[in-house]
């Protein structure tokens, strides 16, 4: 009999997860054809199994043609040539994901009814489960399905959604499949518990503040916000739990779990003091304007005929991360410099009291998808990392953090 492989120590994240997608019978499962191209596309081994209604929506060639892999529709399947079946997937697999989940499919498996293979799989599987509920409004609120919910949530199963919104009868209420992004989210979360970073909260700052100048105009800057995020991604997948501080420009789709927005400086530190006191790390990825207007006119500025000047006059803004004092916080700051990268980072982990500070090259950094950065922390030579995506610099970046939280804690 044929065993699947047991999943590497220390892998973290969706690239390599092996995932189990249970697809049920609501019209969101056109919806799940989405979600599993995009976790493909970030790299997930995704076998998708569809309950007899979900086959009423869509057909198995779909998920078959997304995932290059056998889609799995009977319970009897997956039996031949030694493989066993619904206890092979389910042993195999590090997450199952249902999404969408109907209410039927909730209180099959909140009462360990095995009538398909997705039921199977959910009962014989050791791995988290994440369930992504849509249906309408009136099923969800339902007692038996609040009931079921209760059940399976003690039992540790995590829930991602459902939204409010417009349902597929026209009416609007809560019941519609969480965005993928959420879903996702989830995903991350759950293939992370455990991780280095368990029971560890770390508050990540993304993207660049905006000062007003009026009410349609202000003084922002390049920074797209992918660093932050992928830190944020990459602090979840180690087990933190997370809040994301975003500024405004940062692209909606990018941004996944815990999330708050602001938009000038003095927004985003009034955002990180709120966050602070349930803090272990603070990691300001954000790119602050050290100056605003100041003024902002209440109305839309208008030049005057004749007019070839306008003159602003800027004043400083506070120095977010060089204020926060809190006993065994870790303190992460950013720097992108155009000349004398390290020097100038490194005399800013002094002046700001930081334990690392991540260096780069403004010019090649800011906006862009890769980063090279050199990693600078009190105890030890400046480690320069090899040029990289993002999302793989910012896995060594948690790497870095949690080499200092346990010297920390061997020290405490
Ligand atoms: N930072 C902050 N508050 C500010 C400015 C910067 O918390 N008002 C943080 C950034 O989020 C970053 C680190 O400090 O983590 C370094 O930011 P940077 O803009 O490079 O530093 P500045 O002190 O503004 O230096 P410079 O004069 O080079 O702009």
């Amino acid at each position: 009999m044929s065993q699947p492989e047991a999943s590497s120590p220390g892998r973290r994240g969706l690239g390599g997860a092996r995932i189990v997608l249970g697809v049920t019978g609501g019209i969101a499962a056109y919806k799940a054809a989405e979600l599993a191209s995009t976790l493909v596309q970030a790299g997930v081994a995704l076998t998708v199994v569809m309950t007899a209604g979900a086959r009423q929506f869509i057909q198995p060639l779909t998920f078959e043609g997304l995932t290059h892999r056998r889609v799995y529709t009977g319970v009897f399947e997956g039996w031949n040539d030694g493989h066993t079946g619904h206890v092979e997937l389910a042993s195999g697999a590090d997450l199952l994901l249902i999404a969408p989940a109907t209410a039927n499919t909730i209180a099959r498996l909140a009462h360990g009814n095995v009538d398909d293979m997705l039921s199977a799989i959910a009962l014989a599987t050791a791995a988290p489960i994440v369930i992504a509920p849509a249906m309408e409004q009136h099923m969800w609120l339902h007692p038996a399905t609040v009931a079921n919910v209760e059940t399976l949530r003690e039992r540790g199963v995590t829930f991602a959604g459902p939204d409010a919104g417009r349902l597929a009868s026209g009416a609007m209420g809560q019941g519609r499949l969480a965005a993928t992004g959420e879903i996702v989210a989830a995903a991350r979360a759950a293939l992370g518990r455990g991780g280095p970073l368990a029971g560890r909260t770390v508050v990540v700052t993304a993207g660049g503040t905006q000062e007003p100048i009026d009410p349609v105009r202000f003084i922002g800057n390049r920074s797209s916000g992918r660093m932050g995020i992928a830190l944020a991604e990459a602090a979840i997948d180690a087990g933190a739990a997370v809040r994301l501080i975003v500024t405004r420009n940062v692209d909606p789709q990018l941004v996944s779990g815990d999330v708050v927005v602001v938009e000038s400086a003095r927004e985003l530190r009034e955002a990180v003091d709120d966050a602070l006191p349930a803090a272990d790390v603070l990691a300001m990825a954000a790119a602050v304007a050290d100056f605003r207007p100041e003024r902002v006119s209440d109305q839309k500025i208008k030049k005057q005929g004749g007019q070839e000047s306008l003159d602003l006059r800027l004043v400083r803004n506070p120095d977010i991360i060089a204020g926060v004092e809190k006993a065994g916080l870790l303190k992460v700051g950013f720097a992108a410099e155009t000349e004398h990268v390290v020097a100038h980072a490194a005399a800013k982990l002094e002046a700001k009291g930081l334990d690392l500070i991540v260096a780069n090259e403004a010019v090649a950094t800011i906006g862009s998808e890769r980063s090279q950065a050199t990693l600078i922390a009190r105890d030890r030579a400046p480690v320069s990392l090899p040029e990289a995506p993002k999302h793989v610099v910012a896995a060594r970046i948690v790497d870095e953090i949690v080499r200092l939280l346990t010297l920390e804690d061997a020290d405490a």
